[in-house]
């Protein structure tokens, strides 16, 4: 194996090269070398100075997080890092592409930076639960000031190195190739007399002009809009330290703070999603070189609510769409949606109303079917009704170019049925977007039975082109999200009738960390459309015979109630006000339902809202696996991170029973079966589930089939 580090010495300036594709990442090799040529470079009597370059595109990217949760290997970066700090002549970082996390901590311990024109520099540990652990808390705020470090820290975000030239952050930025730049730069400074300079003997500039409360604002803001998570506490009590204590205890702050987070189950949790979201696009059975078709016109049909958004999602990506719907007066309303919804946009300084005008101009409106018949790729988002998309899918399959993909945003149906009324169902899928569809991440990426390797390739390739997360799902009622969902609102609706408050639900999941909870979310999604939902699946004999089963929603729904659109639902919503608010006749209605149908009412604490909501998610969630609906556990957690709000930080549902123990949520849902009764099958364990528990395996090395 070559060495990842390499040592040059020309007109005494040593030369480190640090060349570990793809990203340089600080690997234990990466670490050994460094450490191996600072030492060299800094007892070599001939070099009057180091630069600290990369080779490939881009600077040290950051720690190989692969290593993460394994014992350490020698030498530990902080060994590194010293060695290059307490070199006795400058050590300059040439910093190009993106010095990030462990990499900035790097340069930061080097006397200088200097920086090509487009590099960037960030420390993004809080997006893994981590904070920055190699001293970046301690010398950033000394050298770019507390506000903007701790707002780097706290989002991190990526900065541009230009911002800073002419700072002790950023010496300067050069042109040409920056190794090259670097070490001309260091002989002409050297020349005029440059001398190490060590970050840490710096002081926190304007330390004294931060308001006394700034840190306490600071703990106030995150409270608020970083529900729930832990390492950015840690990391304002870090940056608190920077400016309280003398440098070394302000280490030692940060050192106690990082293993914290390290030893944590919410940066298990975000380390978790972070591979989880890059597995998402592998496939068992469709090798990575399969051919994908090139998709560069896209028609939409039907410009509703979801047809709209999911036009902008590919104007947003620079690609032309046909918008088609039935009458010029829902294909003008479905325009002007969209326009209304760039120009708020461009209100709020999104976009420039440049950008406004280049999207609307993508997106050309037609009233007939042929104005599908060009494009590469057609999404079907009209009425939920199964006649109405085979008649659809029959004509696309004659008016539409052979090649050409045929996708269904449907929530509820079969997509096999729907792909049988065309010729050629090997072209047609499910592409499944959540509402707002220009917003929403997730896309769920349904293969039917007969969908094509390469249509399924080029829709995951084409998810990446407009910013979404694919997940493939199987066909079944409700794909792998939806699915999930019932369980979750069943027992919500359950729980109202045996005695539990809606607002006591929702907080109990609220706390948890979704962004609400069952009932608030069924108010604003619309309880009419539930409603209409279980009518369907009951005149179809698909739901369970049990008379309690939606019976809060549906006597809502027939009462006019159908949530904050009609300003009235589970809560009553004041006029312009999202805010909702306990209403006496909801109560007095549950409570009279309940006793119409026999249910005992009966005082139901947090612990019980929590399992009974989410141990049937989580049970459905292991049949959906089971089944080969999901492809692994770790798809299951991205559909509902993305999808559904769950908290990242809980690593999404299934991660999260592995937290809690299969066993436990085995026992509670036996429980549940004695104590609620079991008629309906609501409580019995799935069969992986119990396989599981009975020989010790973990979730997250299950493997289907
Ligand atoms: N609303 C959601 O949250 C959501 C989420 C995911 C998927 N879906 C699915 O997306 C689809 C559309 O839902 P929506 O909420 O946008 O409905 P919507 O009622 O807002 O829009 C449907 C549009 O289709 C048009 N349309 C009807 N028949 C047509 C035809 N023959 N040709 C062209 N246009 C026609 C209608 O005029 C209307 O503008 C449904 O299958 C639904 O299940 C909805």
């Amino acid at each position: 194996m070559t060495h990842p580090v390499d040592l040059q010495t020309r007109d005494a300036i040593a030369v480190i090269t640090v060349d570990s594709p793809p990203v340089n990442a600080l690997s234990q090799p990466v670490r050994a070398g460094l450490l191996a040529c600072v030492r060299q470079a800094a007892a070599d009597a001939e070099v009057r100075g180091i630069v600290l370059r990369c080779a490939g595109r881009t600077f040290i990217a950051g720690a190989d997080i692969s290593e993460f949760g394994k014992p350490p290997a020698e030498p530990a970066l902080t060994e590194v890092l010293e060695a290059i700090e307490q070199a006795d002549k400058p050590v300059v970082a040439a910093i190009h592409g993106t010095a990030l996390g462990g990499g900035l901590e790097v340069a930061l311990c080097c006397s200088h930076r200097v920086a090509a024109s487009d590099a960037r520099i960030g420390l993004p540990e809080v997006k893994l639960g981590l904070l920055p652990g190699a001293g970046g808390t301690q010398r950033l705020p000394r050298v770019i000031g507390v506000p903007a470090a701790l707002e780097a820290m706290l989002t991190g975000r990526m900065l541009a190195a230009a911002e800073f030239a002419g700072t002790p952050a950023i010496e300067a930025i050069l042109e040409g190739d920056i190794g090259e730049a670097a070490v001309e730069w260091l002989a002409r400074a050297l020349d005029a007399g440059l001398a190490p300079r060590r970050l840490r003997d710096l002081p926190v500039p304007g330390a004294k002009d931060l308001p006394p409360d700034f840190f306490d604002t600071a703990r106030k803001r995150v409270a608020r809009d970083m529900r729930g998570q832990f390492a950015p506490r840690q990391i304002i009590a870090c940056i608190e330290a920077a400016v309280t204590l003398p440098f070394d205890e302000g280490l030692k702050v940060e050192r106690d703070r990082f293993i914290e987070c390290m030893d944590s189950p919410q940066s298990a949790g975000l380390r978790h999603m972070f591979f989880a979201e890059r597995q998402t696009a592998k496939i068992p059975d469709i090798a990575a070189e399969t051919p994908t078709r090139p998709i560069r016109a896209v028609a939409v049909i039907g410009a509703g609510t979801m047809g709209g958004g999911i036009a902008m999602c590919f104007a947003n990506a620079g690609l032309a769409v046909t918008l088609i719907d039935t009458g010029e007066e829902a294909l003008q309303r479905g325009l002007e949606t969209i326009r209304g919804n760039y120009q708020r946009s461009a209100a709020k300084g999104r976009l420039s109303e440049q950008d406004v005008t280049t999207r609307m101009g993508l997106i050309r409106g037609a009233t007939q079917m042929t104005g599908a018949a060009q494009a590469d790729l057609v999404i079907e988002a009209v009425f939920e009704d199964m006649a109405l998309k085979q008649k659809i899918f029959r004509e696309l399959g004659e008016l539409c170019r052979g090649d050409a993909i045929l996708a269904t945003n449907t929530s509820t149906l079969d997509v096999d049925e729907i792909a049988a009324a065309t010729v050629d169902p090997s072209r047609v899928l499910g592409l499944h977007f959540f509402s707002p569809a220009n917003v929403m991440r997730l896309l769920e990426i349904v293969r039917g039975r007969d969908t094509g390797p390469d249509v399924l390739a080029t829709c995951l390739r084409l998810a990446k082109t407009i910013s979404k997360i694919g997940v493939v799902s199987g066909v079944c009622y409700g794909f792998i999200g939806n699915r999930m969902l019932e369980g979750y609102g069943r027992e919500a609706g359950l729980m109202l009738l045996e005695g539990a408050a809606p607002e006591d639900i929702d907080r109990v999941i609220f706390e948890f960390g979704l962004p609400m909870g069952p009932l608030a979310m069924g108010d604003l999604a619309g309880n009419d459309v539930g409603a209409r939902v279980r009518a369907q699946r009951r005149a179809a004999g698909r739901l369970p015979a049990d008379p309690r089963y939606g019976a809060v929603h549906d006597r809502l729904a027939a009462l006019g109630r159908h949530g904050q659109k009609t300003g009235k639902g589970i809560y009553a919503y004041a006029p312009g006000n999202r805010q909702p608010q306990t209403d006496p006749e909801v109560t007095a209605l549950i409570t009279e339902l309940a006793a119409d149908l026999g249910v005992a009412r009966r005082r139901i604490d947090d612990r019980e809202i929590l399992e009974r909501c989410l141990y049937p998610l989580v049970n459905e969630g292991l049949r959906i696996l089971e089944e080969g609906i999901a492809l692994r556990a770790s798809d299951i957690d991205v559909v509902w991170v993305y999808g559904y709000g769950f908290p990242a930080w809980r690593g999404g549902p299934m991660h999260w029973a592995e937290h809690v123990g299969l066993e436990k949520i085995l026992d509670a849902l036996r429980h549940y079966a004695k104590t609620l009764g079991n008629d309906y099958g609501y409580w019995t364990p799935a069969p992986l589930l119990e396989r599981l528990v009975a020989d010790n395996t973990r979730l997250a090395d299950y493997r289907p089939g």
